[in-house]
């Protein structure tokens, strides 16, 4: 006599997990994820030099998290750069941290990565030393302001925030195609950086002889 197999149980799909997935930057990662490292080291600039700075400012951070740590390129160099800190990674993109999954498996339980938008705070145990926001801030339209509002609760007392992203471009045209792909360059990120922190270090740079400016930043909560 067969007897008919139950089908096993399908993954349970939160509604949380169908709002990102629909949600525009999965789409665009979707397709983007599998050039990203290829591509990107060609225009993101500034991210080495940042995680270096950092080491200027604090010794010895515990806890380090990063929102839309992405491919996870910055974690890996965080983890090197601070071997006794626990280091998480947070994106809203599945595809992207499908790619950075394999590249901190090295590391084993010391690097963590959450499958979310950052749109509430992460401790909820001890809080953060230092938060990285690198090439993140500028994609989140609308919204950027109230993840630094939050970044302000994820931080402990001491903590600092590190910024890396796009500011601005003299060109119209470039402005424009960038926003093509979700980034926009006005230069609010930095209004908003000062309206919430006080800068230790803040630097604009040019990329591609002035194509576009972008930004270097480490601050610690204003009072
Ligand atoms: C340009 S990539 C930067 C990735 C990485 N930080 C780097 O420097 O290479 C921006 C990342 O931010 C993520 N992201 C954008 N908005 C987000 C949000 N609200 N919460 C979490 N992740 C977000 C995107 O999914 C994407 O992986």
């Amino acid at each position: 006599m067969s007897t008919a197999l139950a089908a096993p149980p399908a993954p349970a799909v939160t509604p949380a997990d169908e709002r990102l997935s629909v949600h525009p930057l999965s789409g665009y990662y979707r397709w983007h994820a599998g050039i990203y490292d290829l591509t990107r080291w060609a225009f993101l600039f500034g991210r080495r030099s940042l995680v270096r700075s950092v080491s200027q400012h604090m010794m010895m951070p515990q806890r380090i998290l990063e929102i839309g740590c992405g491919t996870g390129s910055n974690l890996v160099a965080l983890a090197d750069r601070f071997p006794k800190a626990q280091v998480i990674g947070l994106d809203l993109s599945r595809d992207m941290l499908d790619r950075a999954r394999a590249k901190v498996r090295p590391y084993g339980s010391r690097v963590g990565l959450i499958h979310r938008a950052y749109d509430a705070p992460v401790a909820v145990g001890p809080r953060f030393d230092l938060i990285v926001c690198s090439y993140s801030l500028s994609m989140i339209n609308p919204g950027y302001d109230d993840v630094l509002r939050t970044c302000r609760h994820d931080l402990s007392e001491r903590g600092l925030i590190a910024v890396a992203d796009f500011h601005t471009s003299p060109h119209a045209w470039f402005r424009r195609w960038m926003g093509i792909n979700h980034v926009r360059m006005e230069g609010q990120v930095l209004a908003t950086l000062d309206q919430h922190f006080t800068p230790l270090s803040r630097h604009l740079h040019q990329g591609y002889g002035g194509l576009w400016s972008y930004l270097n930043y480490i601050g610690s909560p204003r009072a």
